[in-house]
């Protein structure tokens, strides 16, 4: 039991002391969407589908497609520029930089060197995370290893994306589902003490299974195809696997943190499909209330769906200090995890 708090940070007495744990908390979050909004209509006139096939199917609306002249990194710096505001911070103060994306500027270097460049803040270690639509919470949880450890006192963490690059234009059962769009947040290092001391981040747990690869994949790549290559995916398979993965991982996350789905303010779910998030929430017990939603304005953005979700929640007031918020993603590979955070 011990051992288990003393993994989370959680603080408590160890021989009649307090023990005070390093603890990442979230200083600040903010999104990026680019500026064109495609809506299904838009799609059904190039594509053989309709608004009610998407809507129903999907929960999806409308999505963002970036414009030619944007690159993933150019998303990533402003919605990192945003986050830093939100934080109170500068460039400068920022010890890491953690980008979870699929779709990079080039094969190498990494996007957060470029976005690292673009913020004025060099020097410090940057890198890329690839986990799909599971970047973000590997990336959250990579930087938070990290600020526990020491091994810096501030991170970003960004997930940024632009997908509509790498989907099949001509395949109706993929290209609808997608959208172009960044989210970063901005931890601190906390000492798990004073007005801070419940708050931060409190587990994560991840998981991958590659024998599931053929499920979600691009059919190209540097030593396959030397294209970058298209989005394939075997639909109503990996809705079943994420349906099943998620609550499990949100239920491991929370039996961790001696919580049940009535402790849970807010579930922040990466927005791939609205019936597999409802699905996920009722298997866990939580009302649809207290379940974030962006994808029927954003479609999957994929690992930049959940810092997008969080900005927005805490931008109208709905996530507030003190909330017990969890994020959970599955993507290609399969790789999937959760994230117990107070707010
Ligand atoms: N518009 C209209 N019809 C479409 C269509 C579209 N965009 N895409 C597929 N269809 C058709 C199919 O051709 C099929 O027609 P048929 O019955 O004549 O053969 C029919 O709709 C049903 O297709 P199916 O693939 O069985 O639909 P589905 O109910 O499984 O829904 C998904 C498809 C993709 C919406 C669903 O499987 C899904 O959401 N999967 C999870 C995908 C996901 O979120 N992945 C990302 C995880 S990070």
């Amino acid at each position: 039991m011990w051992l288990q708090r003393l993994a989370l940070g959680a603080p408590g007495p160890v021989g009649g002391l307090a023990l005070i744990m390093r603890r990442s908390i979230i200083e600040g979050c903010a999104g990026y969407l680019p500026e064109r909004i495609v809506t299904n209509e838009e799609l059904a006139a190039r594509v053989d589908t309709s608004d009610e096939w998407v809507r129903v199917r999907t929960g999806i609306q409308e999505r963002r497609i970036a414009a030619d002249d944007q690159q993933t990194s150019d998303l990533a710096t402003q919605a990192a520029e945003r986050a830093l505001a939100n934080a109170g911070m500068r460039a400068e103060e920022i010890d890491l930089i953690l980008v979870a994306t699929t779709t990079p500027d080039n094969t190498f270097p990494s996007t957060a060197v470029k976005v690292q460049a673009q913020l004025g803040a060099t020097g410090g270690p940057a890198f890329d995370i690839q986990a799909v639509c599971a970047g973000f919470v590997y990336g959250l949880a990579a930087a938070d290893g990290y600020l526990r450890t020491g091994g810096a006192d501030s991170a970003l963490v960004i997930g940024a994306e632009i997908f509509s690059r790498i989907l099949d234009w001509e395949d109706r059962s993929t290209c609808v589902l997608f959208g172009d769009g960044a989210g970063a947040v901005v931890l601190r290092a906390a000492n798990g003490d004073g007005s801070n001391a419940d708050r931060g981040i409190l587990s994560h747990h991840l998981h991958s299974d590659g024998t599931l690869y053929d499920l979600l994949y691009v059919d190209g790549g540097v030593s396959t195809t030397q294209k970058s290559g298209y989005l394939r995916m075997a639909g109503q398979e990996v809705f079943r696997h994420a349906v099943n993965k998620l609550s499990d991982v949100l239920l491991e996350g929370l039996a961790a943190n001696d919580m049940t789905a009535t402790d849970v303010d807010w579930l922040v779910p990466h927005q791939a499909n609205k019936r597999i998030i409802d699905a996920t929430a009722r298997k866990l017990g939580l009302p649809t209330e207290k379940v974030i939603l962006t994808v029927d304005k954003h479609a999957n953005t994929s690992a930049a769906s959940i810092p997008l979700a969080l900005a927005e929640a805490e931008a109208d007031g709905r996530l507030k200090a003190g909330d017990v918020v969890l994020i959970e993603a599955i993507g290609g590979g399969l790789a999937w995890g959760s994230s117990v955070i107070r707010w």
